[in-house]
């Protein structure tokens, strides 16, 4: 597990190939398992193959989004609000376990966020994802991932980049 999280790095580029069903299961599986507060599991996943909804989200948050035009897959990782008070951190979770079984599979990712941020000035980012996926008011929408066989070599995390001095023992 250390070895996948390791290596594990967003790719936001991607060879023209699409995703085989099997390796689509295991990663929404991966994400159906993750843990949820009180196992509330309020999420919701939106899995966009169609190219014409990626190139609509594709412009979702500007350049920090661009790039999941170029993707066979995404998938909205949202979750319903009124089920969970927890559900930032149990999509949050569901997300990061679905991006590291991506990973394993040979497959690469990239985190696109979403809650919080901007479409342009009059519009959020998540009113603008629920337009263009006809999602319901009541769910709330954290982040896409962007999916594909990478097409960018990015290196493992190395060991003298962390950040041990943020780890505290028994006292801050
Ligand atoms: C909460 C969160 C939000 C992020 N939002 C974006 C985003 O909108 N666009 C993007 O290209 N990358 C986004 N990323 C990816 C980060 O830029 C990336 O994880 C970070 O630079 C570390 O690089 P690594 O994932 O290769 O280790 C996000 C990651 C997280 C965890």
């Amino acid at each position: 597990m250390l070895e996948w999280i390791k290596t594990r790095r967003s790719i936001r580029k991607y060879q023209d190939r699409q995703i085989d069903p099997e390796q689509l299961d295991a990663i929404l599986k991966s994400g159906l398992m993750a843990p949820t507060g009180r196992g509330s599991r309020p999420w919701e996943f939106i899995v966009v193959t169609d190219r014409e909804k990626l190139e609509t989200l594709s412009l979702t948050r500007g350049r920090s989004s661009q790039f999941l035009s170029g993707a066979p897959l995404g998938i909205v990782v949202a979750a319903d609000q009124d089920k969970s008070t927890t559900w930032v951190e149990d999509a949050a979770i569901a997300a990061a376990f679905m991006q590291l079984t991506i990973h394993s599979l040979g497959l690469g990712s990239c985190w696109i966020h979403v809650r919080e941020r901007q479409f342009d000035e009059n519009k959020t980012a998540e009113d603008y994802v629920r337009e263009a996926l006809d999602i319901p008011e009541s769910i709330r929408v954290l982040c896409i991932l962007s999916i594909g066989f990478p097409a960018e070599d990015k290196p493992a995390h190395k060991q003298e980049d962390l950040l041990y001095e943020r780890v505290h023992y028994d006292q801050f």
